[in-house]
């Protein structure tokens, strides 16, 4: 009986469904056998054994580390982030350091802007000298080696704080194309080796990719945040960009609804077709499930990211006394490993770099 047959018995094909504890530890097609003969429990019952019958493991190859910058010298602490500094350019190259030496292979930068700058037609996102693109430069001055990752959207930039621009009530979307096509190539210039659209713009990724291609950028890659949810997980960043006090309204005409998961697959199949090197989803624990379809749909690098929320409430739980910090930092990053994540972007990456360097 063949899988489209529509007649098919639930579970006919799987040998676990089928076993019958009697006859199962005869079973020839692999059926898992029953107690007493089979007991899981003695795989589990040494830390060497458990080593050995590990399926995933985390490394600090799988990190990107979301680094926030500002115009300001020195640092601020982000509040609602704890342990989770903004950094002037005269701190930026220190602060990452340790990162690069711990392993890290990439930073993904994120410029923190005075309303001075913001405008409506969020010019500043396509100056050569901007926030982001001195901060790339300098980091790529310092560290040849590293990874960069820059966030191609306008909310930054934008007094509205939206990702694309807005005119009338509405988000434009083929107007805002060119602008983050703009955006894309100022930083690939000052040094981003992986210009990654967050703005869930209809066909942003063909444009940028088009743009880059035409200005001899062919090698610079793109990280598409191809399935990127309107969620109430991105407060704390917003307070980190300073954008949350702009923004004017929500987000829901062009990020995703969380009700949906086949949408994820066409904006995944887009933006592939589009000629996007990785794709993203985003926030993580909460959409495991699409971080799974998404890798075994389309088997190509599936990223990550575990958002300013889910890291403030680890952080608050922690604070609290309520939820040990360094397991629960480890196990909610194993959970994007086990759901097939290839990386991670998460603002706990030096501290995770560490635990598992000390063999946590
Ligand atoms: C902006 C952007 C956001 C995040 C990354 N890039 C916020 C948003 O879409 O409003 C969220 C990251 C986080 O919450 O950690 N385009």
């Amino acid at each position: 009986m063949t899988e489209q047959s529509g007649t098919r018995q639930p579970g006919a094909s799987n040998p676990f469904l089928r076993a019958r504890p009697k006859d199962a530890a005869a079973d020839p097609t692999g059926a898992p056998g029953a107690f007493p003969q089979v007991r899981m429990r003695r795989n589990r019952s040494s830390a060497w054994s458990r080593r050995l019958v590990a399926e995933n493991r985390l490394s600090v190859d799988d990190f990107i580390w979301p680094v926030f910058v500002q115009e300001d010298a020195g640092t601020t602490a982000v509040e609602s982030m704890p342990g989770v500094l903004r950094y002037g350019l005269d701190r930026l190259v220190d602060a990452i350091g340790p990162a690069f030496e711990a392993g890290i292979p990439a930073v993904e930068l994120f410029p923190y802007l005075s309303a001075d700058v913001k405008t409506p037609d969020c010019r500043e996102a396509v100056n050569p000298d901007n926030l982001v693109c001195r901060a790339a430069r300098a980091v790529k001055a310092a560290f040849p080696d590293l990874g960069i990752v820059t966030d191609v959207a306008l909310d930054p930039f934008n007094s509205d704080g939206h990702d694309g621009l807005l005119k009338d009530g509405k988000i434009l979307n083929d107007e805002s194309l060119e602008l983050l096509a703009e955006q894309a190539l100022v930083q690939a210039r000052a040094g981003s080796d992986i210009v990654a659209p967050s703005d869930m713009m209809d066909g942003r990724v063909g444009v940028i990719r088009r743009a880059l291609d035409e200005a001899g950028l062919a090698e610079a890659q793109i990280l598409s945040y191809s399935a990127k949810y309107a969620s109430a997980f991105y407060s704390p960043f917003r307070e980190a960009v300073g954008s949350g006090g702009f923004l004017a309204g929500d987000k829901k005409t062009y990020q995703m609804d969380p009700a949906n998961s086949d949408e994820a697959l066409r904006e995944v199949a887009l933006d592939l077709g589009e000629g996007a090197d990785m794709v993203m989803v985003k926030p993580g624990l909460p959409y495991l499930d699409i971080v799974r379809r998404v890798k075994e749909t389309f088997a190509v690098p599936t990223f990550v990211y575990q958002v300013s929320g889910e890291y403030a409430m680890m952080k608050a739980a922690a604070a609290n006394g309520w939820l040990d910090n360094d397991r629960i930092i480890l196990e909610s990053l194993l959970a994007f490993k086990r759901a097939g994540a290839d990386a991670i972007l998460t603002y706990a990456a030096p501290e995770a770099a560490a635990l598992l360097k000390a063999g946590a």
